[in-house]
């Protein structure tokens, strides 16, 4: 199988290098806006090659993975996926959008690509995705993270929320997951998965707590519906390398590219 990976930043670079190793990944292209970042990644691997662009390449890929920006996977979802490439993405809140959503997977449907979305920074997506065959009440997520997270969020600095002196726990939003996913787009992609999976952006209710006393994150994913309920708590150490993004998130992208490759499904 030959790869190729949209961004060398803290998800890239490790599943670039879990990819390295699987004998099933023959060849592993990379891109990065950021050359110095793309040569480290490749200076540590076997089977990389470092692109300019994908389109040439698109004709020998089989995967193309995105790990950069919302900006980044709109920009090369419609692409891919119209070339019959499949296609994984980790910047989910790119989703957002009904009408680039629906036009990207009429697309893939048309041309059999398939688009992955990993389970990400959040426990109990398996739950949420077969409890959405039934009747769904309610999806309620919240998620805490330490205040210098979303540290330059224009949302916080318009609502005169100073990140480096808050003092007590805040309930700096909540709301709908499609604003909480507009106003923090590098922050809550997991509301945009559970969105997906369930019932959807705008019934989804997302709550975000900056708590100064902790440095990691954490989700609490609470789903009501005809099947029960269900309370699911994940609590995330971070990336040393960017403190935006939990080490679970990167986990998740290499779970994805492992079932992928081998075509193995279980828990599915
Ligand atoms: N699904 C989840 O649960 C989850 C969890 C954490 C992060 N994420 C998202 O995954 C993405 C990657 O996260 P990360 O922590 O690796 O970020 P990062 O900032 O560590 O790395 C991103 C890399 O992508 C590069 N890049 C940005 N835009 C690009 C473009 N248009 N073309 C090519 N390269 C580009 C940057 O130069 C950087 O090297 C982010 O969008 C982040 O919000 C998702």
């Amino acid at each position: 199988m030959r790869i190729a990976i949209i961004g060398c930043g803290s998800i890239g670079s490790k599943l670039a290098k879990a990819a390295d190793e699987m004998p099933e990944v023959k060849r592993i292209y990379l891109i990065d806006v950021d050359k110095a970042a793309i040569e480290k990644v490749a200076a540590g691997l076997n089977k990389a090659f470092i692109i300019d662009s994908l389109e040439e390449e698109l004709y020998h890929c089989d995967l193309v993975v995105e790990a950069a920006s919302q900006a980044a996977a709109k920009q090369f979802l419609p692409k891919v996926v119209a070339r019959g490439v499949d296609m994984m993405i980790m910047s989910v809140g790119s989703l957002v959008d009904d009408d680039f959503r629906k036009m990207v997977f009429e697309k893939a449907k048309v041309t059999d690509a398939k688009i992955y979305i990993p389970t990400g920074a959040l426990c109990g997506v398996d739950g949420l995705r077969s409890a959405s065959v039934d009747e769904i009440e309610s999806v309620h997520l919240t998620t805490m993270k330490g205040p210098k997270s979303l540290a330059g969020v224009q949302y916080l600095i318009d609502q005169g929320i100073d990140v480096d002196n808050l003092k007590e726990r805040t309930v700096v939003y909540s709301g709908p997951a499609r604003e909480a996913v507009k106003v923090f787009p590098k922050n809550v992609n997991v509301a945009a998965t559970v969105s997906l999976l369930g019932i959807g952006f705008d019934k989804t209710q997302v709550s975000i707590v900056l708590d100064p006393a902790i440095k990691s994150n954490s989700h609490e994913l609470r789903v009501k519906g005809r099947f029960g309920e269900m309370v699911c708590h994940t609590y995330n150490l971070l990336e040393p390398e960017n403190p935006k993004t939990s080490h679970l998130a990167s986990l998740s992208a290499i779970a994805a590219l492992k079932r992928i490759v081998r075509n193995e499904w279980f828990g599915i």
